[in-house]
């Protein structure tokens, strides 16, 4: 949820801050802002919609100087307008932020008291107006800065320009991430690596609380009680390869051709180098003396957990409660103390998965972190992490993480049942010849886009759509429908085959597609008749099945997309990619902007 960036550089800022925002659009592209600095005055400059707005305006009306903030927006107080847009400015700070400042009514209505003229709905104003006034009262920079945010709360990342100080940025983190550059005589501060990447690849990551000074000679960093500390300097690689569409036309189409690729990734790491067991760091779980296991994650990372749940209840015989984290942090859970809890998330910053993360910390036995950023704060707060691998995510509808999720998540299920003496050496083997198909099996899935692209022409013109799974193809279903909303904004909804006649099937006429995801295994025949009901009433099935299931179902089904055959507890793994390039090419036909849909954005860092 939005993206910050500040420079202290030898050359001009503007570009840079714009190439660095195009990199955290991502985060939000409600409207995007910079400020940048030329003889010490600041020069702001502030667009509605995409970055290609601020672009314009810039070429339009430059903004020398090589000092600069900026700032990608996902709107959270205050519409999102060219005055609400940030950098906000008070005097002589100007300021970015990324986060939420939750009681900022309260301080305004104090600031406004003391005679401050607010001029935007922001929460992000109180901050520049009371480092303003603190400022006015004689404070120097880093005081006025440190004062308030022993003031503010929420969970935020803020990076403040002042006037006449062409060789200072102050930084601050608490509760969202924030990283320095460290260049040569140039310093940078920036949410994430990607953002820096073009300028630098040595990156100190701040801790919670952390507040830094940033000259271009170098960084003070302290943390929250105000003591000089030391952070590691790293350095972190981003290919450009890895943030660009490679020839795609999104970088969805990118990241959903990447899957043979980078679940390949995720097998070669969970196997042993013989090909026999599973070799996953998810070993450091006490998996054989956990009563029961939370899975907890929101959205798509939420679905992975829900397939897991079947895999480590079937395979493990664990207990297995599964819980979306905005709802968990707020039940009154009663935790018996020697659960395992693993918390899913591509980001690592959703801000509800993280606070359901604190909830427990403490009060389980064991808690565990599948990220795809292994620097993010859940990671860093897990008692240990599953790496996805999967690479950069850019498109804001998650495909790769989720496959990798899948398969992380997979290894450490006939890990946990192999600990609780479930598995032998033989049915082990077996299983692992199984998972190590993967990425030829992805491969063999992606291979039907063109047909799949056809069918997603006529779904694209339906008003609603339907789509049933029963076990592990349940989420599955519900995988497809989050994916076809988000991107194509067509009403979907996904249900448990079975459920339909309890209600849903009253939505069922010649105008809805529904989509069954349907491999011929244990449950095929049950699914089928939940088919022919829907057929009944004129329904327009699209039955997703290998070529057994294609045969067994017999006529009346409106289209059909083969699957390859695989062992059947593997098959949500490909039948994600059918839900996915149903999405994409529906959204194409749509004309709907795929990487960015509206009103979302990639990390959602506010509750
Ligand atoms: C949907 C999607 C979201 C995320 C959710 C959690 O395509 O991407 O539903 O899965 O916002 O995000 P992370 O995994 O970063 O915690």
């Amino acid at each position: 949820m939005c993206g910050i960036i500040g420079i202290l550089g030898q050359l001009e800022a503007a570009p840079r801050i714009l190439d660095a925002l195009k990199r955290l659009e991502y985060r939000g592209y409600d409207s995007a802002g910079l400020t940048t600095l030329l003889n010490g005055k600041p020069i702001r400059r502030r667009a509605v919609g995409k970055l290609s707005a601020l672009r314009q305006l810039v070429a339009a009306d430059p903004a020398p100087g090589s000092t600069g903030i900026g700032h990608t927006r996902w709107a959270t107080h205050g519409a999102p307008t060219v005055v609400n847009a940030h950098p906000h400015a008070a005097g002589p700070v100007h300021v970015v932020h990324n986060g939420i400042i939750e009681n900022f009514r309260e301080l305004r209505e104090e600031l406004t008291e003391a005679g401050c003229q607010f001029e935007t709905e922001t929460d992000t104003e109180v901050v520049a107006q009371m480092v303003a006034h603190l400022m006015a009262g004689g404070a120097e920079p880093f005081e006025a800065v440190s004062r308030t945010l022993d003031r503010v709360s929420g969970a935020f990342a803020l990076a403040f320009l002042f006037k006449d100080q062409p060789d200072l940025l102050i930084a601050a983190r608490h509760g969202s991430p924030l990283a320095i550059g460290w260049g040569e005589d140039e310093m940078f501060v920036g949410s994430d690596a990607i953002a820096l990447s073009p300028m630098t690849s040595e990156i100190t990551y701040l801790e919670e609380g952390d507040r830094a000074i940033l000259h271009r000679s170098g960084a003070q960093i302290f943390d929250a009680e105000g003591k000089p500390v030391k952070r590691a300097r790293r350095f972190v690689a981003v290919e450009q390869s890895m943030v660009e569409k490679a020839g795609h036309k999104h970088f969805m189409a990118k990241e959903i051709h990447e899957q043979p690729g980078a679940v390949g990734l995720v097998v070669a790491r969970n196997v042993s180098a013989d090909r026999s067991r599973i070799a996953s760091p998810a070993d450091a779980l006490p998996w054989d003396r956990i009563s029961r296991l939370m899975l907890i994650a929101c959205g798509t990372a939420s679905y992975a957990g829900h397939i897991a749940k079947y895999w480590f209840e079937g395979l493990a015989g664990i207990p297995v409660e599964l819980d979306i984290a905005s709802e968990f942090r707020y039940r009154d859970h009663p935790l018996l103390g020697d659960e395992a809890a693993v918390f899913i998330s591509q980001s690592g910053e959703t801000a509800d998965t993280l606070a359901a993360l604190r909830h427990v910390t403490g009060r389980v036995q064991a808690t565990a972190a599948v990220v795809n950023v292994v620097e993010s704060s859940i990671a860093r707060e897990a008692g240990i992490v599953l790496p996805i691998l999967a690479g950069p995510e850019i498109g804001v509808a998650s495909t790769k993480a989720f496959t990798c999720q899948l398969a992380t998540l997979a290894a450490a299920a006939i890990l946990a049942a192999r600990m609780r003496g479930r598995l032998d050496k033989a049915a082990e083997a077996r299983m692992v010849a199984e998972y190590i198909e993967l990425p030829r099996l992805l491969t063999l899935a992606l291979e039907d886009e063109a047909r799949v692209a056809g069918i997603a022409q006529d779904i694209a013109a339906a008003q609603d759509v339907l789509y049933l799974g029963r076990g592990p193809m349940f989420p599955i279903a519900l995988e497809g429908a989050l994916k076809l909303k988000e991107i194509s904004y067509i009403h979907a909804e996904g249900y448990a085959s079975g459920e339909l006649k309890h209600g849903p099937i009253a939505l069922v006429d010649e105008s809805v597609p529904v989509i069954v995801m349907a491999p011929r295994d244990a449950l095929f025949e049950k699914t089928v008749s939940n088919m022919q009901e829907v057929m009944a009433r004129g329904g327009r099935v699209v039955l997703v099945s290998d070529a057994a299931g294609i045969e067994a179902a017999g006529d009346g089904v409106w289209r059909t997309i083969r699957m390859p055959d695989c062992a059947p507890w593997l098959a949500p793994v490909l039948y994600a990619v059918p839900a996915q390039l149903l999405a994409y090419h529906a959204a194409l036909a749509k004309g709907t902007d795929v990487d960015q849909p509206r009103n979302l954005a990639k990390s959602v860092t506010v509750e």
